[in-house]
């Protein structure tokens, strides 16, 4: 649908009138996995798949929400911004509307909001923050609330955590709100600073295997993992006081590793660790031009969240054993949370069409799901477009 064809929904739903139109994206993240949470580094990128935003500024003190995705819809009085619905979309934009009111931002009258989303949902892509980063910058914006991208990323990740109960780290919804066309973001999640690192692939592209299994985010098993990092913290605390995993390297996390006497907890904090060093080992291999040892490193995160923090399973790891059986396939992994949705792999240009036909064949043939590719294309992050 282009941005024409979404104003005339508008239009029919909610009368003539102005309109103001705002977009937010999905992410892929390349390396850096269950990090986030932990003070550690991520290498994500905004895909230019995202949702959109459709506003106008009422004097009517409601907020009216509609959907093109989905059935849903509602109008919501000033006192009922900052209580979550039963189960229901709107919770995202209304999660973060409440972070403005909890910043005791008032709104002078109201708003009608649509939105309409492309990013695949259920697949791990952040369809999720998308919502929220798109709806924080568009009341930002229209309201002149006079806030910056970070804050407005921060407020995205409360929505997260209080209006959808998962304890997110603060990954998507800043690769959503501060990506940058053609590069990937290397975030140290602990003090959020950050470098554009741009992403030269040199004759090869970015592929997004779609397992078609939904991941399961709020199904408890990701909040499983974010406990268990802090009983890993728990116990290294005993010998050497920590605030979270990411602040310990490989060598000074083998030293007091011991102090971890629950096998399942040493995993876990073994992939954290790992999978810190190998992320920014692998911005470095990038700087320098070395897409084999990225490759490598990519190879390596999906092992060790197949091994030490168990988040794969069959589909995931079906799709990356068949790509990884196709010549030009430099990497591949699962991406964001786990538990189904995407891998991410690097495919040189001319193995691309291979690598569809065939992985998507063997995977179908050994799960019984159709799978979906996407090459992805780098875009920009959160903007207003008109
Ligand atoms: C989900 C979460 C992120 C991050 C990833 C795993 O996408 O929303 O904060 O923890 O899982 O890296």
């Amino acid at each position: 649908m282009n941005i024409q064809d979404l104003k005339s929904k508008f239009i029919e739903k909610y009368g003539e009138g102005e309109v103001e139109v705002f977009f937010s994206p999905g992410r892929v993240n390349l390396i850096g996995e269950h990090t986030d949470y932990n003070g550690g580094f991520v290498f994500p990128c905004a895909l230019t798949f995202g949702t959109y935003c459709l506003v106008r500024r009422v004097e009517r003190p409601s907020f009216r929400f509609a959907s093109l995705n989905l059935p849903f819809e509602t109008e919501l009085n000033m006192d009922q911004l900052t209580t979550p619905l039963d189960d229901k979309w709107v919770n995202y934009p209304l999660g973060v509307l409440a972070q403005f009111v909890k910043k005791e931002i008032q709104f002078d009258g109201g708003a009608d909001l649509m939105f309409y989303g492309n990013v695949p949902n259920g697949a791990g892509l952040s369809s999720s923050a998308a919502l929220e980063v798109v709806t924080a910058v568009a009341i930002n914006d229209v309201f002149q609330t006079g806030l910056d991208r970070v804050e407005l990323v921060k407020m995205s990740q409360k929505a997260e955590h209080e209006f959808a109960g998962v304890h997110c780290g603060i990954m998507d919804q800043f690769a959503s709100g501060m990506g940058s066309k053609d590069h990937a973001i290397f975030l140290n999640c602990d003090t959020l600073e950050y470098d554009l690192v741009p992403v030269k692939l040199e004759g090869a592209k970015i592929v997004i295997s779609n397992t078609n299994s939904p991941h399961k985010l709020d199904s408890g098993k990701y909040n499983e993992r974010v406990a268990e990092c802090t009983a890993a913290v728990e116990a290294i605390s005993k010998v050497k006081p920590i605030k979270n995993l990411g602040e310990l390297s490989l060598e000074a996390f083998n030293s007091v590793a011991d102090a971890i006497e629950d096998q399942v907890i040493l995993n876990r904090a073994r992939h954290v660790v790992s999978e810190i060093q190998r992320t920014s080992d692998a911005v470095a291999e990038l700087k320098s031009g070395n897409i084999d040892v990225f490759g490598a490193l990519m190879n390596a995160s999906h092992d060790s969240l197949r091994d030490d923090y168990e988040v794969t399973g069959l589909q995931l790891d079906t799709m990356v054993e068949e790509a990884r059986k196709i010549e030009g396939v430099i990497g591949s992994r699962m991406t964001g949370g786990g538990f189904g949705g995407c891998t991410v792999s690097i495919v040189k240009d001319d193995a691309v069409d291979t690598f569809i036909e065939e992985v998507g064949k063997n995977y179908e043939a050994r799960t019984g799901i159709k799978p979906e590719f996407y090459v992805a294309e780098i875009g920009e992050g959160g903007c207003k477009l008109s």
